[in-house]
């Protein structure tokens, strides 16, 4: 009997090496984890530095078990280092259960640069190199072609060049037998391009569609509603879209404190039958005031010292302390909010998902002609993959175990007494039917993690390789083979 016992113990340590975390893919219109679960998106956009903020394996640690008592389930990052090491980072997030968002896109290769849309060859292989990066990764959930690449009727020429880049990635993935990773499209809430979305999910052939789609919205301001927020146009308008879409950026600061009273429609009846969740802009707080916590007492903004990782006045590592009564609010917002959602299997055998019809072309208006075919790579063909960028792209696994479920831990820091900063507005929401619909928009591109801020001293990965992995693997196996021998 106790042998038994020991095997089965052995064997489930060995299942567990096996399947770290769950990965996420799509059915239809909702994300589901690989055990079958609908997967709700709990999110916090994390960049602590702009280059690249999964690069430093202990402040990961120290931020993700934070986050797990938070109620977080991932994080979304807008830019990362395509050649740097990320799985201690990675792991770390895994092990407290929380996925990865990450934009393909670096400082140089916005899709559309100096209002000139374009895929080149160029970008190309710098978005494949990232993706080579973090499809290692089984808590990698999902890929943003681009952030808010258009904003206005003037810009719509650019959306096909999204749907060219996707489609570009997606096969890049293929050729390199990546697992299938969700490609989408992070947009802004402006209200004035409401073909967009439609658009980009509409193209008869379904490789030239996005698989999410996403949007930065800050409508939703202090004690508002479901109705006078204009959250009611958001899912009349998605009532029966075809992929899976949810907030990227959610979280307007001008009604101090935040209480996130727009998390219960999301996550509840109002919206959790349409949408898949929210991503809280933002993690640290900076210069624009969205953080949810702080690492030191704020300095004069002229403070820069790279040697404490202190940039315009905010310092960007450290024990992460939440700020009162934002987190909390956050935190208990989330707590009590989980829906199930639908069985994945049950769900698959009823969908019926229609792509819905594409914009027409208005002179003057909506420019992107919908029969047109879209725009080519260069002159090279996608036939002729090349391989990320020059370099070799670490090689990272996940090799730790989840922690099962999140929730509210004991691990909050003291109160701090940061004042929030006034608020940051642009882009203000123009659509719907409400007047009332404050809004400000805290785009990546205005964040100061955005901004160039000099080289910083960044501390060196631990390395969890694969030879790592089959090290373990080998001597579980052995074990387990022993047992089996003994019994
Ligand atoms: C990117 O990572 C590589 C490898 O760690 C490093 O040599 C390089 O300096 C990094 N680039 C930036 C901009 O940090
Ligand atoms: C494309 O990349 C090559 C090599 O990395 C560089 O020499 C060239 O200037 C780049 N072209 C553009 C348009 O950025
Ligand atoms: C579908 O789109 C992809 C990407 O543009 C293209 O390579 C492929 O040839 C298209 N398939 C058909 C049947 O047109
Ligand atoms: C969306 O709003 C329009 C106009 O208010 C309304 O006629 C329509 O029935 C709504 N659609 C859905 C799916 O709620």
């Amino acid at each position: 009997m106790a042998g038994i016992r020991l095997f089965l113990t052995l064997l489930s340590a060995l299942l567990a090496v096996a399947q770290a975390i769950p990965t996420i893919s799509i059915t239809g219109s909702k994300f589901f984890t690989s055990d079958g679960k609908q997967f709700y998106v709990k999110g916090v956009a994390y960049q602590l530095i702009e280059d690249d903020p999964l690069v430093d394996t202990a402040q990961c640690q120290r931020d993700a078990a934070l986050m797990h008592t938070l109620g977080a389930n991932s994080i979304r990052v807008y830019h990362v280092n395509a050649t740097a090491d990320h799985s201690g980072c990675m792991n770390a997030f895994a092990q407290n259960g929380i996925y990865i968002w990450v934009d393909l896109d670096s400082f140089k290769t916005y899709i559309r640069l100096d209002d000139v849309p374009s895929w080149t060859q160029n970008k190309s292989d710098s978005y494949r190199a990232v993706m080579d990066n973090f499809a290692q990764f089984e808590n990698t959930a999902g890929f943003f072609i681009g952030n808010e690449v258009l904003n206005s009727l003037q810009d719509s020429g650019s959306a096909p060049y999204l749907l060219s880049a996707a489609a570009d990635l997606r096969a890049y993935g293929e050729s390199k037998q990546y697992r299938t990773i969700p490609i989408g499209y992070s947009a802004t809430d402006t209200g004035a391009l409401p073909m967009l979305q439609d658009y980009l999910v509409c193209r008869p052939n379904a490789t030239e569609r996005l698989d999410f789609y996403a949007l930065n919205s800050y409508r939703w301001c202090g004690q508002s509603s479901f109705q006078t927020s204009g959250y009611i146009n958001l899912l009349n308008a998605s009532a029966n879209y075809p992929v899976p879409i949810f907030f990227s950026e959610d979280g307007c600061i001008t009604v101090p404190p935040r209480t996130f009273t727009d998390q219960a429609a999301i996550f509840g009846p109002d919206m959790a039958d349409t949408w898949s969740g929210a991503i809280i802009y933002e993690w640290i707080q900076e210069t624009n005031a969205y953080g949810l916590i702080q690492y030191g007492p704020r300095q004069d903004a002229s403070v820069n010292d790279d040697s404490s990782s202190i940039i315009e006045g905010f310092t960007r590592q450290g024990t992460p302390t939440p700020i009162a009564p934002d987190f909390t609010n956050l935190q208990s917002q989330w707590a009590t909010l989980n829906p199930t959602g639908v069985d994945s299997k049950a769900y698959a055998a009823t969908i019926k998902t229609t792509a819905p019809s594409c914009p027409p072309f208005t002179a003057g208006g909506w420019t992107v002609d919908p029969s047109a075919a879209l725009p080519t790579l260069g002159q090279a063909a996608i036939s002729g993959m090349t391989t990320g960028l020059p370099g070799t792209i670490p090689s990272g696994s996940i090799t730790v175990v989840a922690t099962t479920g999140s929730g509210p831990g004991t691990e909050n820091g003291p109160e701090s007494s940061l004042n929030p900063i006034s608020s940051n507005p642009d882009l203000p929401y123009t659509g719907g039917s409400s007047a009332t619909a404050a809004s400000s928009s805290a785009s990546a591109s205005s964040s100061a993690t955005s901004k160039a801020a000099g080289v910083r001293t960044i501390s060196k990965p631990v390395n969890f390789d694969e030879v790592t992995v089959f090290r373990t693997f080998m001597a579980l196996a052995g074990i387990s083979l022993g047992a089996m021998v003994w019994l």
